[in-house]
């Protein structure tokens, strides 16, 4: 008798490296760090001795190039999911610098389709992504195995690379190791939400924009 599985209901966590992530991850490093300089505050969300920049990269010219490829990376994988073909795609995005001993909270990003991360340094032990199973139900009563396979994990873990992005939807729980190396770990996270486009007669407001949207909880 064989017997076989049938996958049913997968989280989903893409993945791609940027092409001539170089030349852009040198830019975008530089731009962290004045950012960080002009505002040495920065926000307080999920990070926990980190420093977090407003939710304000998709909004500033100078990062042009990266606003353009996240939102080509969203609009990929929505059509890979059957998202409509003619959906206003927006996003929002923020950076994260790291500093040794730093982590991310466990969290999810609200009133968004999807999420992700960008990295832009990193380097061994400076912490990677993990993800949690959403399957609260399944916590219920686990048998005792001996090594998890993809279907009885409850938590997985991800390596990130320099020029590689992670997208995931937004209500997968996730978060950041803590940075045990000796330098600064630096990645750019985003949102995204997708929306029907807005009849040209419609009036201001009658659909989610960049500034509209509904803040969320933003972390890696
Ligand atoms: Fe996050």
């Amino acid at each position: 008798m064989e017997i076989l599985s049938k996958n049913l209901f997968p989280s989903l966590v893409w993945t791609a490296i940027f092409d001539d992530h170089d030349d852009l991850d040198r830019e975008l490093y530089s731009l962290a760090n004045r950012m960080r300089a002009n505002d040495p505050e920065g926000v307080a969300n999920t990070n926990v001795k980190g420093w977090q920049s407003p939710n304000i990269i998709q909004l500033l010219p100078e990062f042009g190039e990266f606003n353009k490829r996240i939102l080509e990376v969203a609009r990929n994988i929505g059509e890979s999911q059957n998202y409509e073909k003619d959906l206003e795609y927006h996003h929002e995005a923020w950076i994260n610098i790291n500093p040794p001993g730093a982590h991310n909270q466990n969290h999810i990003h609200p009133n968004c389709h999807l999420s992700g991360v960008y990295y832009v340094k990193v380097f061994p032990d400076c912490g990677g992504i993990f993800f949690r199973d959403p399957r609260m139900m399944s916590l219920m009563l686990k048998p005792p195995i001996t090594q998890a396979t993809q279907f009885m994990a409850t938590e997985v873990r991800m390596r990130p690379e320099a020029g590689r992005i992670f997208v995931f939807p937004a209500w997968l729980e996730h978060g950041v190791e803590t940075n045990m190396g000796n330098e600064e770990r630096i990645s750019i996270a985003f949102n995204v939400r997708v929306a029907k486009k807005r009849a040209k007669n419609s009036p201001a407001g009658a659909g989610p924009g960049p500034q509209q949207q509904t803040r969320s909880a933003s972390g890696v």
